[in-house]
């Protein structure tokens, strides 16, 4: 029998502090009509200093499986994608697994930049479809508040912190996640990086002081870039689906600037009342841009069950990509179930097994120098 991975359930993690434009005029040479003239970005939200990339990447994940009515207990995979994950290692998602009480599933994290959900939602789709597993939360989450430079207007404007989630179900019914093309230009690099940080250049005072720890954009060519790719990973993704446009009920696309989004409506020969759009109130959140959007658009109604959906993104690496689906939403029997709870449940356990790991390791410690 067919398998199929249908998107079940969604849940966003938003910060509550709001920066607009007006707050970005008082820290750098700016002015909101510039910003909006050439973003299309009105505000964004900045996390809170208790916050983090896996806790706001837990939330949206429990939030997602409260509409799925799964258990976190249920679930098989967990995949993070992030431009700012906690740590190179360990994977922000196995943070994420252990907060929410996800006990049995495998975690890793996916690094696509922008592109990471798309890139991460197939990846989980196909796990689905091979029969390997059956529930898959995936999810895009970022404080990239923590690496811009708050003095690089080139920069700083551009982006937000969030987090979005999916849940993807294994069912025989057709539709789903039902294709997705993935594609990448490493001679674009360095257009768009994180320059110090890595193996090549570890931190240290002297990048430190170069401001290498920060995000680095040269604007114009992922700029340029984006135009290009946006309608082209679009039309290779409903071409591979056997589909025309006129099939497509709904774009969500990454949320980087209103202006890309036009060029890419244009060669689409689409009106932008496809496309959904809310980077006017979120600015760019890297990976969970695209979720945060879809997780709108069906909360508003603009995503019903059959919908033919799109979501395409661009990013650093370069990367890009498109993936076609039939939205679902939640499964009508799916049962009452409340995740929230199992986050005490699993902070308790986590405890208990970070103690038993300090009382073994000093016990062998202890053996070991004969005491
Ligand atoms: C960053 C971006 C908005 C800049 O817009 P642009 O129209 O290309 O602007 P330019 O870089 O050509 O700069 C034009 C002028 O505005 C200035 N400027 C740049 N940032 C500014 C700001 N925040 N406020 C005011 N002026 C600014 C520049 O210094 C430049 O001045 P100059 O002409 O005196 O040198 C645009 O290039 C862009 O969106 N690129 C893609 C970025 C992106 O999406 N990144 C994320 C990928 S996932």
């Amino acid at each position: 029998m067919s398998r199929y991975a249908h998107i079940t359930g969604w849940g966003v993690a938003l910060p509550e502090h709001v920066l607009t434009n007006k707050d970005l005029e008082q820290m750098v040479d700016t002015s909101d009509e510039w910003i909006v003239s050439r973003t299309g970005i009105r505000e964004r939200r900045i996390a809170s200093p208790d916050q983090t990339t896996a806790s706001l990447g837990a939330d949206a994940a429990v939030e997602a499986l409260k509409v799925a009515g799964l258990k976190p207990t249920d679930v098989d995979l967990i995949i993070v994608a992030s431009s700012s994950p906690e740590h190179i290692f360990p994977a922000t998602a196995c943070i994420v697994q252990d907060i929410i009480g996800a006990t049995r599933a495998g975690a890793f994290d996916i690094s696509a930049a922008c592109s990471g959900f798309i890139f991460a939602l197939n990846m989980a789709a196909q796990a689905i479809r091979t029969g390997s597993i059956n529930n898959a939360v995936v999810i895009g989450a970022e404080t990239l508040s923590r690496i811009v430079n708050w003095q690089d207007r080139n920069t700083c404007i551009l982006f937000g912190d969030g987090a979005g989630a999916f849940v993807l179900q294994a069912s025989g019914e057709p539709g789903g996640v039902l294709e997705a093309v993935m594609h990448a230009d490493g001679s674009g690099a360095d257009v768009l990086s994180l320059p110090a940080g890595g193996s090549k250049l570890p931190t240290s005072a002297d990048t430190v002081a170069h401001g290498l720890h920060y995000v680095h954009m040269d604007g114009r060519p992922v700029f340029r870039f984006a135009t290009r790719v946006m309608a082209e990973a679009t039309q290779e993704v409903v071409a591979k689906a056997g589909l025309t446009l006129d099939d497509i009920d709904l774009i969500v696309p990454h949320q980087a600037n209103y202006r890309i989004l036009e060029v890419a409506a244009r060669g689409l020969k689409m009106p932008m009342d496809k496309f959904m759009v809310n980077l006017d109130r979120y600015g760019n959140t890297s990976t969970a841009s695209i979720p945060i959007a879809a997780a709108e658009a069906a909360e508003k109604g603009r995503l019903r069950r059959g919908d033919k959906v799109v979501l395409v993104g661009f990013g650093g690496g370069l990367t890009y990509g498109a993936l076609l689906a039939e939205w679902t939403g939640p499964l009508p029997d799916r049962p009452e179930v409340n995740p929230e709870r199992y986050r005490l449940w699993a902070k308790v356990r986590s405890t208990g097994l970070r103690l038993k790991r300090k009382v073994l390791s000093q016990t062998l410690g202890e053996d070991k120098l004969g005491g």
